[in-house]
C-alpha cells in the first residue's frame, strides 16, 4: 500500500466526471487499499478516487460508527428520507468547513470490491458521507451546496 497525493482546492480534476469501473482487477485492488491508507492518514471519513487523481467511480468510507470499511463502486442513491443540516468538510478543501443540508437517511446501491452488487442504508453521518462522496463523482463539491463556508481557526481546534 502507498499514500497517494490528495488533490486540493482549484485542481481542475476535482470538477471532472468519474467513469464507471468495468475491470475488477489488481489495479483496482491497489487503488482501494491506497485510498483507505490515504484517508486514514488524513483523518478523513470518506474519499473518492478523483481526490487522488483517478477518474473512476470508486469511494471508500469509514465513519468509525460502522463495523465495516465501506467500498462503493459505481454507486447510485436509490432512496432518501428526511433532512439534516450540519457541518461538513472535505480533504480536498483543507482548512475550511461549511454548513450543508443533506437527507437524514440515504440508501445506496453499489458494487463491492469483488464486483458484487449490494444496497446499504445510512443515517446521520453515514448518509451525509454517501451524498458528499457521490457528489465528488460528478465534480460537485460541498462548497457548491453549503449555506456558509468558514475558515477553521486554530482556536477552534
Ligand atoms: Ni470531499
Amino acid at each position: 500500500m502507498a499514500l497517494r497525493n490528495i488533490r486540493v482546492d482549484d485542481d481542475p480534476i476535482l470538477r471532472k466526471n468519474s467513469r464507471k469501473v468495468e475491470a475488477f482487477d489488481q489495479r483496482l485492488e491497489m487503488l482501494i487499499d491506497d485510498m483507505f491508507e490515504t484517508m486514514y492518514d488524513a483523518n478523513g471519513v470518506g474519499l473518492a478516487a478523483v481526490q487522488v487523481g483517478v477518474l473512476k467511480q470508486v469511494i471508500v468510507i469509514d465513519t468509525g460508527e460502522e463495523d465495516e470499511k465501506l467500498v462503493l463502486i459505481n454507486p447510485e442513491i436509490i432512496a432518501t428520507e428526511g433532512e439534516q443540516t450540519g457541518g461538513e468538510g472535505c480533504l480536498s478543501i483543507p482548512g475550511k468547513n461549511g454548513i450543508v443540508t443533506r437527507p437524514q437517511k440515504v440508501t445506496v446501491r453499489a458494487l463491492d470490491r469483488e464486483g458484487n452488487v449490494y444496497e446499504k442504508t445510512g443515517e446521520d453521518l453515514l448518509a451525509r458521507a454517501f451524498c458528499h462522496e457521490i457528489d465528488h463523482l460528478s465534480g460537485v463539491l460541498y462548497t457548491d451546496k453549503a449555506e456558509s463556508v468558514q475558515l477553521i481557526t486554530n482556536e477552534e481546534e
